[in-house]
This record gives C-alpha cells, structure tokens and sequence, in this order.
C-alpha cells in the first residue's frame, strides 16, 4: 500500500472508515470519516497516534510498510479518544521497543483503557524529543477535545500535529493535502465537526489558539480529514471565529411540527427575513433534521430562531432535545426570537421563554403565540418577528 510523503520523511499514515453509519454512535457520517496518523522517519522513527481499533490491521500494514525494516522508537499519543488510541495496544505487540510519549494525564488513561504502564517518556508543556535532525516540542490543550490532549510541533518541516483541532469530518478520498483536493465538502464538514464534537469548549480552544500562535506553522496535520496548508490561513480563522462563538449574518429557524400549523410559522417568518434583506436563512424541522446538521448551522449564524407546538404539555420532544445540546455547548452570544402553538392549553411558548435568559441571549422581539391554525393575528406576528430579527442582525454590521 502506497502512503503519501506529505513532509519530506513525514508520511500520511491513516485509514478512512466509511463503515460506520454514527461518529461516537451520535452524529452521522454520510461521507465516512479518516483517523490520521503520521510516521516521521529521522534517526529516531516516530509514529503520532494511532486509529481506530477496527482498523488496526490495515493500519500495521501500512506502518511496516512505510518502516520498510527501520525500527519504530516512538509512539507520540496526542490524543487518548479510542477512535485514535484504538490501535496502540496491538502496536505495542508488534513494535514492544516503541516507547510511548504522553503527558501524566495521557498515561492515566493508558493504564484504564489498555493496562499499559512500561516504556512510557512523560513529557510536560513545551518539552521536547530530539529525534535527530529534529526537535519536537509538546503543548498541552487540555479541554480540545479531552483533558490530556497535546500538540506536537516539528519546528523542521514547520507541522503542527493537532489532535483533532482543525478536524473534519468526511473520508479522504485520495488527496491528503487540502491544495490536492476539492476542499468545498470539507469546509462544511469542519464545522459540523467543531459544532457537533469541540463546540463545547470554546475557551479551551481559544487558549490552545493564543498558545499555538508563538510557533511557525505552514502545515496542520489533524487526527481527521485534510493536511492544511494552502488553506490553513482560512482554517485558523474558522476555529477563532467559532471558538469564540462569532456567528455569520444569517438566521436558523428550528421548529417542531405534527401537523404543519406551526411549520406554516416557521414559513412565515422565513418569508419576512427574506422580505427584510436575510439571504443566509436554514429552516430546520427538529422532526427530521438531524441535530448534527443543526448544530452546525446554529454556530455558523448569528440568528437563531425556534418554534415548537406544546406536546404532552410540554415542548416538542425534539425542540427540547436541541435545547439541552446548545445548552451543553454553551453557545453564546446568539440574537434570538420563539414561537409556539397550541390547540387548547399553551405551555411551549412559556417554557421556551426561559430558554434566552438561561443562556443570557438577546431576544430581538415578543414571542408569538398560536391557537391552532395560522390566522391573521399570529400571520402578522411572525412577519413581525422575521423583521425585528432581519433589523437586529443588520444593527449588529
Ligand atoms: Fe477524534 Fe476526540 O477524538
């Protein structure tokens, strides 16, 4: 097997899994998702994670192959997640000299999921491994995914080895390196997967930014999807800009709906953002959509607006599931407007009420409210909202 030289003696080393239907066995992965690994060949040969276990095999071959008889020294784990420490213990028994590389943290972890606690190098922020015509140097990232991650710097070929930050979800197909590839899919794809995997820690990631931006990068090698380099400057301006949970000019309409009354609100209000100037507007229906997509979207734009009938006397199920996967993401700083309908005892309006003062959101206008159908009243207060929504994010410019 053929492994791409993306360095000069850094080698790709990764496998692509279009198996598996759920990343974490939550979000779908429609286009299949790569584990990256790299093989840095120098006096001392070091291998930077592994992948998942079920693709183990695969994976040893190409590392025997790309070793061609050398000897692996180390193994540098940047991240202890098992989609990429999945592999480390069958490596180990192929390679018992590797030594492994990790922080105190990464080695509490080793021990619990693999029982392995010989051969280890404990490094700590900024350490660095003299491979021979190299130094690496570690950084600590706690929180960007896990507590124990690290990124690796190769300050010779000028890489960041990342973890998953600037990761992506989505298979190579091929190309390795962003310039080699139609990159378009992965640009939605490395939102989702910041939205739907990272999201949550937001601080985290802006602290690993400010930490990385001492050091000369050309090219991040991620533990998922492309090596950035021609586009790496629109990368890093990505992860600042959602880290910080800046959002575009455009609004998400999220709704639930059994029987299309408060989806004709939902219409409505799309209708009159449209009317006022909004050319970025996505309509979700909680019932279908997938939170996957509609996280992702919930972090791209500024605007967020949702709606749910009043169901068993509470929200809409789906509407109260998307609530609590914001609420755990903490998203901030979003301008928000509600709506909700009712055939005979409204609760869904109130309880979305609280939802903005929990998470400290602007709301740009009153809620409406809707008995049954759309009729003229709550037809004139989606309009209302829909303008009030376009004016908030227009005074935002
Ligand atoms: Fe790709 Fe946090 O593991």
């Amino acid at each position: 097997m053929k492994s791409k030289e993306i360095a000069k003696n850094v080698f790709y080393a990764g496998v692509n899994d279009r198996q598996k239907a759920l990343f974490e066995n939550l979000w779908p992965l429609p286009a299949g998702v790569s584990y990256n690994s790299y093989l840095i060949l120098d006096e001392k040969n070091v291998l930077i994670d592994t992948v998942d276990v079920c693709y183990s095999d695969i994976f040893l071959r190409k590392i025997a192959a790309i070793l061609d008889g050398r000897s692996l020294d180390y193994l540098i784990i940047n991240h202890m997640e098992p989609d990429h420490s999945g592999s480390i213990r069958l490596l180990r028994q192929q390679y018992p000299d590797v030594k492994i590389v990790g922080n105190v943290k990464t080695f509490d972890m080793l021990k619990g999921y693999h029982g392995i606690t010989e051969g280890l190098h404990e490094v700590k922020d900024n350490d660095t491994l003299d491979i021979g015509s190299r130094k690496l140097s570690f950084h600590t990232a706690p929180m960007v995914h896990w507590i124990e991650v690290m990124f690796t710097y190769d300050p010779k070929e000028k890489i960041l080895f990342s973890a998953d930050a600037f990761g992506t979800f989505g298979a190579l197909n091929g190309g390795i390196i962003d310039k080699d590839i139609n990159i378009d899919p992965y640009r939605e794809e490395i939102i989702r997967y910041y939205a739907n995997i990272v999201g949550k820690y937001g601080n985290a990631v802006q602290k690993a930014m400010q930490k990385i931006a001492a050091l000369e990068i050309t090219t991040v090698c991620s533990t998922h999807g492309p090596v950035w380099r021609q586009h790496l400057p629109e990368a890093i301006a990505l992860y600042n800009r959602m880290s910080r949970y800046e959002g575009e000019e455009g609004v998400t309409i999220v709704y639930g709906s059994m029987y299309g009354n408060t989806e004709q609100m939902a219409d409505a209000i799309a209708y009159s953002l449209s009317e006022n100037g909004i050319k970025n507007i996505v309509v979700h229906n909680a019932g279908k959509s997938h939170a996957s997509y509609i996280l992702a979207d919930i972090f791209k734009y500024k605007g967020l607006i949702i709606g749910s009938p009043t169901y068993c006397n509470q929200l809409y199920p789906e509407i109260e599931s998307i609530l609590s996967k914001i609420e755990i993401r903490d998203i901030k700083d979003r301008l928000f407007g509600y709506f909700g309908s009712f055939s005979w005892a409204g609760t869904a309006v109130k309880k979305l009420s609280a939802f903005p003062e929990q998470m400290k959101w602007k709301v740009v206008a009153p809620p409406v409210e809707q008995r049954q159908g759309l009729l003229s009243e709550s037809l004139e207060g989606c309009l209302a909202l829909g303008k009030a929504m376009a004016e908030a994010l227009a005074a935002e410019k």
